[in-house]
């Protein structure tokens, strides 16, 4: 089997070979990376000398390098997007670059050569906010961030292309995902990263909004039980069912490693903040699917894997790290 991961140098991406060199040693994977700000050539050092890998620098809004690839192609896994929806209520333009017109881009070069699959990375964000109950996949799109209006304006290319072009499209929406190589600007990371600083940890408003998790090795299995088992023109919600407000989140970090709530910082509340976010995954359940790894022993891990491995995020917070990419490709901000 031959795969193309787009953004596979990004921390979704990234988390996705791992896990899939790991399970199909066989397969063979493209990695297209346009390397922003976000990809990390760090995040892969233990996997570049495997046949099987293959890293492609380049952009999925480059026709003309997505034509080059493709024809070599059986599935396609668009992880590549801009994802922060601070640095999207700042500057939204590389949202809608890399999120609509790399994905259109994309679709249009499966036009032109054919693939087994297409799956498309996505977001619960979509959906926009709900008090209580859940979203199911057929709940209707009502993004509140220019990062979700562009998700959402990608899944609905990818459903259009499906029913124009009847090209193998499949669609999933994941909740929130914690695990090794996110960049520290997320919350779980810039919470463990802050306090093995010493810092304080910024909490938008009060910190009750609510978010449902899951581990990015849950992720991926839940992808490759999509590429296994899903129904070409569906949906798959990805979800867990683990949901908790970032306060909890913020206090069962401190509680970890030992700090007390003299850290916690609360700072003014992001602009359009999403109160709460829940998906139903009975559909991919159906497919034989199931998360592994709950929210306490997955966060307790993560915490030691950021203890081990400041090599990787203190240059980045550093800003180290964007200087030496910046000497060398002269790109990223
Ligand atoms: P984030 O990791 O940015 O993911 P998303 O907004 O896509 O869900 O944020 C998760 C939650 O944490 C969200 O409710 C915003 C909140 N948050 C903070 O309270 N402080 C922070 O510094 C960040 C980055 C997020």
């Amino acid at each position: 089997m031959k795969l193309l991961i787009t953004g596979g140098a990004g921390f979704g991406g990234t988390n996705f070979i791992k896990y899939i060199l790991a399970k199909y040693p066989a397969w063979q994977i493209t990695n297209l990376d346009k390397l922003t700000y976000a990809g990390n050539l760090n995040n892969l050092q233990d996997i570049t000398d495997n046949p099987n890998y293959h890293f492609v620098r380049g952009d999925i809004a480059d026709a003309e390098i997505v034509n080059k690839l493709l024809p070599n192609i059986d599935i396609v896994i668009n992880y590549a997007a801009e994802t922060h929806v601070d640095r999207s209520i700042l500057d939204p333009d590389a949202f809608m670059q890399s999120n609509i017109i790399g994905t259109y881009t994309l679709l249009e070069g499966l036009k032109k050569n054919p693939v087994q699959r297409f799956i498309q990375i996505s977001t619960d964000e979509v959906f926009g906010s709900i008090t209580t109950g859940e979203f199911s996949e057929e709940s209707p799109f009502k993004p509140n961030s220019p990062y979700a209006a562009a998700k959402a304006s990608a899944d609905l290319l990818c459903r259009a292309y499906y029913q124009t072009y009847q090209l193998p499209i499949i669609i999933t929406h994941s909740c929130n995902y914690y695990g090794p190589y996110q960049y520290p600007e997320k919350l779980i990371p810039l919470l463990i990263t802050n306090l093995l600083a010493d810092q304080k940890i910024p909490i938008y408003g009060q910190g009750d909004n609510i978010r449902e998790w899951i581990h990015t090795n849950d992720h991926a299995s839940a992808i490759a039980t999509i590429i296994e088992k899903g129904q070409v023109g569906e949906t798959y919600n990805i979800g867990t069912g683990d949901r908790c407000d970032n306060l909890t989140m913020a206090k069962l970090i401190l509680q970890l490693l030992n700090k007390d709530e003299s850290y916690i910082n609360y700072i003014a509340d992001r602009p359009g903040h999403d109160w709460r976010y829940a998906i139903n995954n009975d559909k991919i359940k159906a497919l034989g699917w199931q998360p592994q790894i709950e929210l306490t022993p997955g966060i307790t891990n993560l915490i030691q894997w950021y203890q081990d491995n400041k090599w990787w995020w203190q240059p980045i917070k550093s800003g180290e790290y964007l200087n030496y990419y910046n000497q060398q490709y002269g790109n990223k901000k």
